[in-house]
């Protein structure tokens, strides 16, 4: 029997449909398409019979909209193909729809579960509709012992507030959170989306606030300040006047960390992608049905094609960029395949911050 690949994180899009409408969702074409079974088994087989550990993020649009009963044959399909395999399975989720039989679901079957919530002032502008029921359904999840993670989304109705959303999450709701800027993937006219100044601002002194406080939660997490701060301290040193750093650990992280390859984006028609920030028709990979292997997808012409320019913009940034091994070029999806990510500045200025921190208080520099 052939050996096992390591790892694949699986983006699973499982459904078109959503009850929300959040006013910088990247998902630009909502539809009624429902991911069929049959192509659930066919893509969970290819998996288990390729991959030691398969992680399946189910995400959507709203995957809690294509119904319990399809997570429930998720499950099935998992133990009649696993062999020796390692499975986790993950769900990102408005919360809105996450009752009782949700989590019993999620209890029973070990799903971790990932909200997404933008702030006390924020979530009604940017999520319309959506606060109540979250942390009704917040209190639920808690009271059963499941303590999901959050996903705050950051524009310009939040970014002012960043310190107060670590301090609503991590102290109010004991909920650990990771923070992602708005990113404009559909060139929208709108102001919400923020630059990349402004985005950099923000943190650095959420990071501050965050690097000095005495009463930070013992059990809930800031994720973003926390990767942040273990970047920099895998800096071993430099050459050339650029840091050299240790390989970072996590296989299923994707900013900054080489993701192509390790991830790959199902959408609810079966169609395949590098990843599900990443969907255009350059970058189609092609339908689950038309492999043998998941891992053909990573030969087609078309993945080549972008990791040749994804390549491209890696040598440019080691030659010019002291903090290359840290960001590894930033976001292929906000790249595209085309240009340097245009956070660029921002990533500079943020690891700039976090590293004389790092020096001054930690190193005594
Ligand atoms: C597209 S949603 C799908 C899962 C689910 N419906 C939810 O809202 O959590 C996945 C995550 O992407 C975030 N998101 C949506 N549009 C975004 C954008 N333009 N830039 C950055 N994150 C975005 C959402 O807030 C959510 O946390
Ligand atoms: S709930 Fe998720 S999929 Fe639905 S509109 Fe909001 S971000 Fe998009
Ligand atoms: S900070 Fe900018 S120049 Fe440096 S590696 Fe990242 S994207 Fe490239």
């Amino acid at each position: 029997m052939k050996a096992k690949l390591p790892q694949i994180n699986l983006l699973m899009s499982v459904t078109g449909k959503c009850n929300l409408a959040c006013s910088y969702c990247y998902v630009n074409k909502k539809s009624d398409v429902n991911m069929p079974e049959n192509l659930l088994e066919n893509i969970t087989k290819k998996a288990l019979n390729e991959f030691k550990k398969v992680i399946f993020i189910w995400h959507g649009t709203e995957p809690t909209m294509r119904g319990i009963d399809f997570f429930k044959s998720a499950v099935e399909f998992q133990k009649k193909y696993s062999f020796n395999n390692e499975i986790e399975n993950q769900i990102q989720t408005n919360l809105t729809l996450f009752d009782k039989n949700w989590i019993k679901f999620a209890k029973d079957s070990g799903f971790m579960v990932n909200f997404s919530y933008d702030g006390k002032n924020a979530n009604e502008l940017t999520r319309p509709g959506s606060t109540k029921q979250i942390f009704n359904n917040l209190s639920l999840l808690q009271a059963e012992g499941i303590f999901p993670s959050c996903n705050v989304v950051i524009s310009q109705t939040n970014i002012n507030n960043l310190i107060d959303i670590n301090n609503e999450l991590t102290k109010e709701h004991n909920v650990s959170f990771y923070m992602n800027p708005a990113y404009n993937y559909h060139n929208k006219k709108t102001s919400i989306f923020i630059p990349a100044e402004k985005y950099a601002e923000a943190v650095n002194n959420m990071f501050n606030y965050w690097f000095n406080d005495q009463n930070a939660s013992n059990t809930a997490q800031n994720k973003l300040c926390q990767s942040l701060l273990t970047s920099i301290l895998r800096i071993k040193g430099v050459e050339n006047g650029k840091y050299v750093a240790q390989p970072a650990s996590s296989y299923n992280k994707c900013t900054f960390n080489h993701c192509y390859g390790k991830f790959l984006g199902v959408l609810e028609n079966g169609l395949v992608y590098p990843c599900d920030n990443f969907i255009s028709e350059k970058s189609c990979l092609g339908h689950v049905s038309s492999v043998e292997n998941l891992s053909d997808f990573f030969r087609k012409d078309e993945f080549n094609n972008l990791i040749r320019s994804y390549h491209k913009t890696n040598e440019e940034c080691m030659q010019i960029c002291k903090w290359y091994q840290l960001c590894n070029s930033g976001c292929p999806s906000h790249t595209r395949g085309k240009r340097k990510d245009p956070l660029c500045r921002a990533y500079q200025k943020i690891f700039s911050n976090v590293k004389s921190i790092v020096d001054n208080k930690i190193f005594g520099k």
